[in-house]
Formats: structure tokens, C-alpha cells, sequence
């Protein structure tokens, strides 16, 4: 079990995508353990239902409905955060499984991702980043995949931007953790959400084929994780695979900001 100051019950934490799946297994694992979530996601619907049944265990749950590819989405969720006493934010919404090739897709579509994917990401990192270093401590959570190890047909943009996501979070792991904020990145396989069954759906196959994770564990193993990022890879192929392992990974960022120091002073 994490001793991270982001895991302090009576205190708040945000959930992007935390209306189903794999946000809303984050949701009832923290309010387990506590804590007050904030759900975020498009439909009110299911934020509605998600709420409740996070309440259900003993917490407060709040709802905001909101596009996180919308300009000003980092500013709408400050002003839904700005009277909590803040502590872990999980960006967890990121999916892409449209399977179309790159030149096929209109633009549009792929903008959106980076938008979503990348340039939220980058700005709400930013921003509740400081906040949290302000603040005294705290987490953050950043839900990726395995996609970030490399690119793949049919998902360039998809892996392209989990890339990205997980070069920032190592380097915030490093930069944050002697200001008092834990920074984790979650890499894995596969994942039971509806997500990944609507779109197994299109092809007819089983949920039970694919081998998909338990989100609930997931969800529990990346929380029990935060102060020993910067990755949690349940799924890594072994202890000394430089790519997929959580103590290479570790070991390579640790030396590479050690020279970085160097270089930079
Ligand atoms: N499932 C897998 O097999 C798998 C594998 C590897 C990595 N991952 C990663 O795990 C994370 C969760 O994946 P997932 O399968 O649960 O699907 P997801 O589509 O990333 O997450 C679904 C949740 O996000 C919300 N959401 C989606 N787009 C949004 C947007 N633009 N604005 C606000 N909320 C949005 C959905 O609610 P609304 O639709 O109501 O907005 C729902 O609550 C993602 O980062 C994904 O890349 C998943």
C-alpha cells in the first residue's frame, strides 16, 4: 500500500474519463481508500450514475461534463477544483480505436486526439502540477499504454501521442518528487472497458480471447505505485527489458537527469 501524501482521505481527487471503465475502477479504489473524487467526462448520464455509486462508499463525489478536447478545459476544471483541497489528479480518457490509417482519417479527427491526447494533457500537467507543488504535495496519475513503446499500422496517432505523454511524465517524475508530488505513469496490454468491448465488438470477438485486464486491479496497483514511479508496467516482459521494465525504466531516467545536471548545472 502507497504512504504518498495523494492518497489522504477527506481530501480530493480529479478523474478524467471517470464515468466508466477504467476511470470510474480509479474512482471507487480512491474513494475506498478515502478520498473525495471529482468525475469528468461528456455525458451526464453516466457521470450521474458513476457519481452515486462512488457515494455509495462513504465519500463526496462531485460531476463535471465537459470535453477535454474543448480550449478551455484546464481553465473549467481549476474553477470546478478551485474550493478542494486538491491532491491526486488521474488523467486516465485517451482512447483511440478507430483503426483507420493516417492519410484515410480527415484531419479533424486526428487534431481532436492531440488535442485530447496531448495539448489538455500537457497544459492541466502543467498547471496542476504547480498547484499541487504550491499546495505542499500531492499525485498525479497518468493513464498510458504500451502503444508508447513504439509505432504501429493503423494506430500511428494513438501511439505517436502515448509516446509523448509517457517522455513527459518520466521527466515529472524526476523534476516533482523533491517538491512533494508523486508522478506515475500506467503502461499496459489490454484493459476490460467498454471502450475496448465496443470495438471488439465490430469484429465479433470476445472479450475473453483478448486476455484484458482487470481494471479494478489496474486501478489498485497504479495507486499503490505513486512514490515508486516512474512507470507501473504490470505487463512488463521482464525485470531487465530496457523498454517495457519499471526498474530499467527507472534506472535509465535516474542516470540520464543525473548527466542532464551535469550538463545544465
Ligand atoms: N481499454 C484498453 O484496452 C486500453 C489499453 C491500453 C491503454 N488504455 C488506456 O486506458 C485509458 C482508458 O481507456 P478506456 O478503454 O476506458 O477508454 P477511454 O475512451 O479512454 O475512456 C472512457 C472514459 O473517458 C471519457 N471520455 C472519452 N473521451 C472524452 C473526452 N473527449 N472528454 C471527456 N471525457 C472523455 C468517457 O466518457 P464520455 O464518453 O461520456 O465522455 C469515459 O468516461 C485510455 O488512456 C487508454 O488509452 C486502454
Amino acid at each position: 500500500m502507497t504512504s504518498s501524501v495523494a492518497i489522504a482521505p477527506g481530501k480530493w481527487a480529479f478523474i478524467t474519463g471517470g464515468s466508466d471503465g477504467l476511470g470510474f475502477a480509479f474512482a471507487v479504489e480512491l474513494a475506498r481508500r478515502g478520498m473525495n473524487c471529482l468525475l469528468i467526462a461528456r455525458n451526464e448520464d453516466k457521470l450521474a450514475r458513476a457519481a452515486e455509486a462512488v457515494r455509495a462508499l462513504g465519500v463526496e463525489a462531485r460531476t463535471l461534463s465537459l470535453d477535454l478536447g474543448a480550449a478551455d478545459a484546464v481553465a473549467r476544471i481549476e474553477a470546478a477544483t478551485a474550493d478542494l483541497p486538491l491532491a491526486l489528479a488521474v488523467f486516465n480518457a485517451g482512447a483511440e480505436a478507430s483503426g483507420v490509417p493516417f492519410v484515410d482519417q480527415p484531419y479533424n479527427h486526428w487534431a481532436a486526439t492531440i488535442q485530447r491526447n496531448v495539448l489538455f494533457l500537457t497544459e492541466a500537467l502543467h498547471h496542476f502540477g504547480r498547484r499541487l507543488v504550491e499546495a505542499g504535495g500531492g499525485g498525479l496519475i497518468v493513464v498510458g499504454s504500451e502503444a508508447a513503446f513504439g509505432g504501429v499500422g493503423q494506430s500511428g496517432i494513438y501511439t505517436a501521442t502515448k509516446g509523448f505523454a509517457l517522455n513527459l511524465c518520466e521527466a515529472l517524475w524526476v523534476e516533482l518528487a523533491p517538491r512533494g508530488v508523486d508522478v506515475v505513469t500506467l503502461l499496459f496490454k489490454i484493459a476490460d472497458t467498454p471502450m475496448l468491448r465496443q470495438t471488439l465488438a465490430r469484429r465479433r470477438i470476445p472479450v475473453e480471447a483478448t486476455g484484458a485486464s482487470d481494471p479494478a486491479a489496474l486501478a489498485r496497483g497504479t495507486i499503490d505505485a505513486l512514490g515508486a514511479g516512474p512507470i507501473y508496467n504490470p505487463d512488463e516482459v521482464s525485470p531487465d527489458d530496457p523498454v517495457t521494465s519499471n526498474a530499467a525504466r527507472r534506472e535509465r531516467v535516474v542516470a540520464k537527469s543525473e548527466l542532464m545536471k551535469f550538463f545544465y548545472g
